[in-house]
């Protein structure tokens, strides 16, 4: 097969929403000496990408940007210097293209795909090798779509200075992308999960999946409480902490002395977290903020993966044609785990 010179993909010419999603046909070069050009298959769609679209992603965007993060893609073509990949591998891209290893910094900061940088909402793209992780073999594309951002994150958070051991305890917030990873790695990792939620048919969901507690944060809002009375007063070891300010303090409250925040996300809205410095000191408890992670914890999370043949919780499936029904359905909060949209057929 000749490799193809163009690409339909998505563009934001403008950023009043995902109702501006546009189709437009690009030329493709082909890759460079250290590129792989990618088929791409299946892409998963995050909080996020709403946040982009409607131009209010506090990490900043470029202009018409293609949109869209995470994806899972089969090679078709490898430039001349590139070792570790062939043709026919099935891959996924890390979220910033050029978090290797280490400590994130400005530079990688600004290789994020779908902000800064254009994305993968396209047929096919080009991407540097460097930036690439091969797929767990028992996973379908549309499941490993699922991974880069929200699943990398959670492992990130439950895999930092103070690493998740087995036995400890774990809060995860709602039920969304990131949230349902970090209960299922918490789980694989022997951990104690408890899991809030607004709503307690998505709980049910949560208990499937191994929660050992459940709160409906809704009809008990005052849940740090619940978290205290369900650890006998100790509190959790790591919060997987992705309200923002509209969950700040509860977090807080519920986290054991020198106990974990890790600091995600903001879908709970505005609060007041003027306190948070003198709780946190008064418990000695840590606040970390998470961005993302890098291809070398990739790597390892997909280990934890197939040691324990975990799958990914795909709530529904769209067209590449459908893609704004895709970022419809997201911003419902009707899904539990990831919204995905598929490109192109297997
Ligand atoms: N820093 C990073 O590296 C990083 C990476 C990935 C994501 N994020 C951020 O993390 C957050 C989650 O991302 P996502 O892609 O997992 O989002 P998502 O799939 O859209 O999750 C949305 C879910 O959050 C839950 N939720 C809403 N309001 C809540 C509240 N007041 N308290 C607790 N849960 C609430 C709801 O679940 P229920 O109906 O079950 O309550 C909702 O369905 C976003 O803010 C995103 O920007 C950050
Ligand atoms: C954005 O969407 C609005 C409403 O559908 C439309 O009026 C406008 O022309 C669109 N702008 C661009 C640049 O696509």
């Amino acid at each position: 097969m000749a490799i193809p010179t163009t690409t339909r993909e998505y563009r934001l010419p403008k950023y009043d929403g995902y109702h501006n999603l546009t189709i437009k046909e690009a030329t493709l070069p082909p890759p460079k000496a250290n590129e792989v050009l990618v088929k791409i298959i299946a892409v998963s769609l995050q909080y996020r990408d709403l946040m982009v679209s409607k131009g209010q992603y506090p990490l900043g965007h470029k202009d018409n940007v293609v949109p869209g993060s995470d994806m899972a893609g089969e090679i078709i073509a490898v430039g001349a210097d590139v070792a570790g990949f062939k043709k026919g591998d099935r891959v996924c891209a890390n979220f910033a293209l050029d978090h290797v290893y280490g400590d994130v910094n400005e530079q990688i900061k600004n290789t994020g795909l779908g902000a800064p940088i254009d994305g993968v909402l396209t047929e096919y793209r080009n991407f540097p090798a460097h930036s690439l992780v091969h797929i767990p073999a028992h996973l379908s594309y549309v499941e490993a779509s699922t991974l880069p951002c929200a699943a990398l994150t959670a492992y990130n958070a439950l895999n930092g200075p103070t690493p998740l051991k087995a036995g400890d305890t774990v809060l995860v917030q709602g039920t969304g992308g990131v949230s349902i990873f970090a209960l299922q790695l918490a789980k694989a990792s022997g951990a104690t999960v408890i899991a809030t939620s607004s709503s307690d048919a998505k709980l049910k969901v949560a208990k499937e999946l191994g929660a050992d507690h459940l709160i409906n944060y809704k009809q008990t809002p005052d849940w740090e409480k619940e978290v205290l009375r369900i650890t006998e007063g100790r509190g959790v070891d790591h919060v997987v902490e992705v309200g923002g300010p509209g969950t700040l303090m509860k977090s807080l409250a519920s986290v054991r002395y020198a106990g974990w925040v890790h600091v995600i996300g903001f879908v709970a809205g505005a609060g007041d977290t003027s306190n948070a410095p003198v709780v946190a000191l008064s418990k000695a408890a840590m606040i970390r903020g998470i961005l993302i992670g890098s291809r070398d914890q990739f790597e390892a999370m997909n280990r934890l993966i197939v040691a324990n043949k975990l799958k990914p919780i795909v709530d529904k499936v769209f067209s590449f044609e459908e893609a704004q029904e895709a970022y419809a359905y997201l911003e419902s909060q009707k899904h539990v785990g990831k919204v995905v949209i598929k490109v192109a057929k297997d």
